[in-house]
C-alpha cells in the first residue's frame, strides 16, 4: 500500500517513530514485543530505511524507553480502573491499544487529517476503539471523551511541536474539562532541542520538525501554575535500557549535574477528584 506522497511534515514524525518502534520490536533483546506494528510495516509501500537509515542504536533505545514509559503510565492506569477511557493525542499509528490492552479499556485516537486517514486505512479499529479527526488544540475532541469512567490523557511525542501558548492552553482545558483525570506528556530539554536542530541541519534526508516547546525536568513542577486542577506532577521513571544505557535512564536523576535538564516523561493528576452521583 503506497503511503508516501500522503506524509510530509509532522504527520511523517509518526512514521519515523513507527521505524523506530519496529527495529526495537524485531531485536531478540528488544524491551518489547509489537506484532501488530511489525506487520503494519511490512504492508505498507514506504521506504522506511531508505528514509530514515537503520537508526543508530542509542536514538532507537531512547525512543523505545519513551514508549516504555507511557505503556507503564497507562498500564497502571488500567490497573485501577479496568474500563477507564484513554485518549491519545496525536496517536499517528502507534499501537499502543493491542500492547496494551486488558478487554475492556475504551479508545478514543485524536489526530490531523492526514495521520487520521492513514490510520483509518491500515489500522484495524474495533468496537473499543473510536478515532477523532481533527487538531488537539481545537478542544472539539473534548465532547466526544465518555467521562463516565476514569480518563487518561496521553501525549506522546506531540506537544514539543507546539507553540508554548498553545501546549498551555491546552493542558489547561484539559485540568479544567477533566477533574480526576490523568494526563502523561514527554518534554525534550532546551539543550536536547538545540542538538537535534544542529544534527538536522547537518544530516542529508529526513528532517525532523522544529521544536517549539522544551521544558527542562528542573521545571516540570512548573506546570502546576497552569491551572489549580492541577495537583500534582510525578515523573514516570524510565527502565533499564541495554549496554551504556543499562544503568543511566533509571538513575539520571540522581545526577547532580544533569538531574534539573533532563527530558522526560511526566504525569499530571487532575483535581479535584469528581463527586460520585
Ligand atoms: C511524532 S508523531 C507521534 C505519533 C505517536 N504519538 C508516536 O509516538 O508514535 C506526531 C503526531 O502528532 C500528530 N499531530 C500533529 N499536530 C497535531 C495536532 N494539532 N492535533 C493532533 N495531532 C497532531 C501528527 O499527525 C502525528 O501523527
Amino acid at each position: 500500500m503506497a503511503v508516501a506522497s500522503e506524509v510530509d511534515g509532522v504527520p511523517e514524525t509518526a512514521l519515523w517513530t513507527l521505524h523506530h518502534r519496529v527495529l526495537e520490536a524485531k531485536r531478540p533483546d528488544g524491551m518489547f514485543a509489537d506484532p501488530r506494528a511489525v506487520d503494519l510495516v511490512t504492508r505498507m509501500d514506504f521506504p522506511f530505511a531508505e528514509r530514515f537509515g537503520e537508526g543508530f542504536r542509542t536514538q532507537t533505545q531512547l525512543l523505545a524507553l519513551r514508549v516504555r514509559c507511557f505503556d507503564i503510565a497507562v498500564s497502571e492506569f488500567l490497573v485501577d480502573h479496568p474500563a477507564g477511557t484513554v485518549v491519545a493525542l496525536g496517536e499517528g499509528l502507534e499501537t499502543q491499544f493491542w500492547r496494551v490492552d486488558n478487554g475492556l479499556v475504551r479508545w478514543l485516537t485524536v489526530d490531523l487529517p492526514p495521520s487520521a486517514r492513514l490510520r483509518e486505512r491500515l489500522l484495524p479499529r474495533g468496537d473499543r476503539q473510536r478515532l477523532y479527526v481533527g487538531s488537539a488544540l481545537d478542544l472539539g475532541w473534548m465532547d466526544e471523551v465518555d467521562d463516565s469512567e476514569a480518563i487518561l490523557i496521553t501525549a506522546q511525542g506531540l506537544l514539543m511541536y507546539f507553540r508554548p501558548e498553545d501546549v498551555h492552553r491546552l493542558l489547561s482545558a484539559c485540568a479544567e474539562r477533566f477533574p480526576g483525570g490523568v494526563l502523561v506528556l514527554d518534554t525534550v530539554a532546551h539543550w536536547m532541542a538545540r542538538a537535534v536542530r544542529r544534527a538536522s541541519t547537518r544530516a542529508a534526508g529526513y528532517r525532523p520538525p522544529e521544536m517549539h516547546w522544551c521544558l527542562d525536568s528542573a521545571d516540570w513542577q512548573s506546570l502546576r501554575q497552569l491551572h489549580p486542577n492541577v495537583a500534582e506532577i510525578t515523573e514516570v521513571r524510565s527502565p533499564a535500557g541495554r549496554g551504556p544505557l543499562a544503568w543511566l535512564p533509571p538513575n539520571v536523576h540522581r545526577i547532580p549535574l544533569i538531574r534539573g535538564r533532563r527530558s522526560g516523561v511526566v504525569r499530571l493528576r487532575f483535581g479535584p477528584e469528581p463527586v460520585a452521583p
